[in-house]
């Protein structure tokens, strides 16, 4: 049974189905330069179905986001341990963003997390990449670090995260 987490307008922001991922990945080749295997696709959706999430419109397929939790040190407390839920991709079809859909699906995991019980919650996002800065910064995400030539084509990354 379908989850529908909430609409916007016509939108239904969803918790994603097996049968989701293929258009997820479809979505993943047009708008970012970062791909996955199937098996990672799947692989997160068996982890953390809760913040694996799509946008649609009538049918078709317009956006997404999927995570994964870890344990590793905070990026907010010095020495602390902690579990951490991470934003691996989250993308919006270029002819339907600006209208909240990426808001909403970053919202949407961050409870999606927070039913995971995660402390913190955080993601790398290219340096050059403003749209999606000021989306989490909006969000309460701020940058906690700068990761030099993080990415393969030498692009640096900020790390941003937010305490839940
Ligand atoms: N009318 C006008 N403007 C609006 C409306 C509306 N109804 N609703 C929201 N907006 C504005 C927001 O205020 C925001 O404005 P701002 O940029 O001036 O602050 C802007 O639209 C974007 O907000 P959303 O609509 O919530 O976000 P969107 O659906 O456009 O998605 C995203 C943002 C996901 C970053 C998109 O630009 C995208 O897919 N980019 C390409 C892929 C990408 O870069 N992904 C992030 C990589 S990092 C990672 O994956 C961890």
């Amino acid at each position: 049974m379908q989850v529908i987490l909430r609409q916007l307008g016509d939108c239904n922001i969803r918790r994603a189905e097996p049968s989701d991922l293929i258009p997820v990945m479809e979505i993943n080749l047009k708008t970012l330069p970062e791909h996955y295997s199937d098996y990672f696709y799947e692989s997160l959706l068996a982890e953390i179905p809760e913040a694996f999430i799509v946008a649609e419109i009538g049918g078709k397929h317009v956006g997404y986001i999927m995570c994964k939790t870890e344990y590793g040190f905070s990026n907010f407390k010095k020495l602390g341990f902690v579990k951490k839920g991470h934003v691996v991709s989250i993308a919006v079809l270029q002819e339907h963003r600006k209208k909240g859909i990426g808001k909403a699906l970053v919202e949407e995991s961050v409870n999606g997390v927070r039913l995971k019980k995660c402390d913190e919650f955080y993601l790398e996002v290219r340096c050059s990449n403003n749209e999606a800065v000021r989306l989490y910064e909006k969000l309460g995400f701020v940058i906690r670090q700068k990761l030099n030539a993080y990415y393969r084509d030498g692009e640096d990354a900020y790390l941003m995260a937010i305490e839940l």
